[in-house]
């Protein structure tokens, strides 16, 4: 695996998220162990793309369970379809929320949250785990954090 973390200067998103999503892909290349990868994963998210709140819930029964993260403490456990979380396990598909407070059942583990996006990750057709991005800003992500964190996901998958 790299050493060090290149992290892009520019401003432009798509060219940072260009610089990480290579680096993902080589820090987990040759390493089995799930928690060890999402942990890497996740502190390269969050070092390159400096996110609010950054993480995995794992689906554990018949729940979400807090795995690796970044950013201030959260929610340990979550509901089959309550909150994005949630909702984005029983829909099995990305949901981005431009403004949290207008998701009907959105989940608040932190107050400073205002936009958000959850990705799932699948292994066999069902959803293993989900990928939660919050922003303490409105309206912040679009369809080049959904289609870079998918390039993410479907490295996950490879490890799952
Ligand atoms: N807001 C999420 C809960 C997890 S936290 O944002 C870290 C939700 O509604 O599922």
């Amino acid at each position: 695996m790299a050493e060090e973390l290149i992290i892009s200067t520019s401003t432009d998103k798509d060219e940072r998220y260009a610089t990480l999503v290579p680096q993902i892909q080589s820090l987990v290349e040759g390493e089995p162990d799930i928690i060890a990868n999402l942990s890497n994963v996740v502190a390269a998210l969050r070092q390159s793309m400096n996110f609010f709140w950054v993480g995995f819930y794992i689906v554990k029964n018949d729940q979400l369970v807090l795995g690796p993260f970044q950013g201030p403490i959260a929610c340990t456990r979550i509901d089959f379809g309550k909150g994005v979380c949630g909702a984005s396990w029983k829909e099995k598909k990305t949901i981005l929320v431009p403004d949290v407070e207008a998701f009907p059942g959105h989940i608040a583990c932190s107050s400073a949250s205002r936009s958000e996006i959850v990705l799932p990750a699948f292994k066999n057709g069902e959803v293993v785990l989900v990928l939660d991005v919050d922003s303490d800003k409105p309206n912040d992500f679009d369809s080049t954090d959904q289609e870079a964190l998918e390039k993410i996901i479907r490295i996950i998958e490879k490890f799952l």
